[in-house]
């Protein structure tokens, strides 16, 4: 088991590819936190890992707040005194809500910002100290393809927001890297989960999507489930401040 004896947080598990990485990482051996701020989907995780003798617990945390972050990451050390790896995942895209930049207001960007950029330095800004006690840890925040070139107009809060998550990713992978820390990001394509089903709904944007990425398919949540392992176990020793893609070859044309 490529993760044994390690502690794994994994944000926005309670579905989509968040789910599947807590559950694939749970497989590796580690003893993984479920932090989601939707409970029914959170223990759901949860009780997949423990039937498949896996071991998880759920704590129930909107990461957009600075005390539920901490209190998440206090209740982590209480149950298993020890954090080798931060999968920052949560994430919203606001359908309908987010706009191009002159019709798009304050409070969606601001929203936007906070779950998904606020949150990827708030969650590190918690794990960070007992990994600095400890020598040690991998951090992997998920990035978009839409951080890094203009594939999804009218997205500007949720593009803003995952550049910005590019750009943590670097500064943080500098300042720690002599802390034994690795801070990497993870690309992934346009995948079949809850948060574009909205997208999906319709045929012919399904269709379009699909035919975008050179492999000729939608990702599936578990297509970045692989690279999560590698980047969170001792396999990836030497990488740190990578940008990596799991996206279908979507970012190479
Ligand atoms: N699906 C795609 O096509 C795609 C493409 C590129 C990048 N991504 C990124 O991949 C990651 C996972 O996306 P997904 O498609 O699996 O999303 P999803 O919407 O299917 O799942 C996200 C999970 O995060 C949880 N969540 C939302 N707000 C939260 C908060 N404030 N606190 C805690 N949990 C919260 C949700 O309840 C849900 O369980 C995100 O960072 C997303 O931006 C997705």
């Amino acid at each position: 088991m490529r993760l044994a004896n390690k502690v794994a947080i994994v944000t926005g598990a309670g579905a989509g590819m968040g789910k599947a990485v807590a559950l694939r990482f749970a497989r590796e051996g580690a003893q993984v936190v479920v932090a989601e701020i939707h409970a029914a989907g959170g223990k759901a995780t949860v009780e997949a890992i423990r039937r498949a003798k896996g071991q998880a617990i759920f704590v129930t945390t909107d990461v957009s707040q600075e005390n539920e972050v901490k209190a998440m990451v206090t209740t982590t050390m209480e149950q298993y005194s020890r954090i080798d790896i931060l999968y920052n995942n949560a994430a919203v895209e606001l359908h309908g809500q987010d706009a191009r930049a002159h019709e798009l207001s304050a409070e969606i960007w601001d929203r936007t910002h906070a779950i998904n950029l606020r949150s990827v330095w708030l969650c590190s800004k918690y794990a960070i100290p007992p990994m600095l006690e400890q020598h040690g840890g991998s951090i992997i925040h998920v990035a978009s393809p839409t951080g890094l070139y203009g594939c999804a107009p009218g997205y500007t809060a949720y593009s803003a927001s995952k550049g910005g998550v590019v750009a943590l990713t670097r500064v943080m992978a500098a300042d720690y890297a002599r802390d034994n820390i690795r801070v990497n990001a993870i690309v992934p394509g346009t995948t079949d989960t809850p948060m574009i089903a909205p997208l999906l709904e319709d045929d012919g944007i399904r269709a379009r999507l699909t035919a975008l990425a050179p492999l000729g398919r939608l990702g599936q949540p578990d297509d970045v489930s692989g690279l999560a392992v590698f980047l969170a176990s001792d396999e990836s020793a030497y990488c740190t401040g990578g940008i990596y893609m799991a996206d279908g070859g979507l970012t190479a044309v």
